[in-house]
């Protein structure tokens, strides 16, 4: 079972980012700070580390936008994350990719329609020799088939 998060408040992302205005380059440990405690990076929180920062709310958006590891909306109660890293691939990585997004009909960073499930792609669980490998929930899973994905998924309530 994923965590669950409090919903995001302005007066708690303010602390969130008060509390690392003395680092030396903020911007990433107050983004990084938000997702831990509210499990994405609320769209409401960009203006405000604007502000903090004497930064634009796009200079601010870019950057968020740019690291793949940010969600912008909050997941649903299990993450499956499935390898995208190249050992992955070879070992037959893209058509599980294909399998399980095509099953639930969610894009990749998509979540299902009841909330059960979402898909990110993931780059290298270090796990290679046993691939295709995925992680749901923390949990690194090694060989995964088409059956072995069904079976994950449905035990996922999706
Ligand atoms: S390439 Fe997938 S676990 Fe390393």
């Amino acid at each position: 079972m994923s965590e669950e998060y409090p919903q995001p408040t302005a007066e708690g992302v303010r602390s969130l980012i008060e509390a690392r205005m003395h680092l030396e380059g903020p911007m990433l440990p107050i983004v990084h700070a938000i997702q831990a405690e509210y499990g994405y990076v609320p769209e409401m929180a960009l203006p405000l580390i604007a502000d903090a920062l004497n930064l634009t709310a796009a200079e601010v958006h870019g950057v968020v936008s740019f690291y793949h590891d940010f969600r912008h909306a909050p997941t649903g109660r299990h993450v499956v994350k499935i390898c995208r890293a190249e050992a992955c691939q070879a070992s037959g990585g893209t058509a599980i990719a294909e399998h399980t997004l095509k099953k639930l009909g969610i894009d990749w960073n998509g979540t299902t329609e009841n909330g059960a499930v979402t898909v990110e792609p993931v780059y290298c669980l270090g796990l290679c020799a046993c691939g295709p490998a995925a992680m749901v929930d923390g949990t690194v899973v090694g060989r995964v088939d088409d059956a072995r994905m069904d079976k994950l998924l449905a035990e996922a309530g999706a």
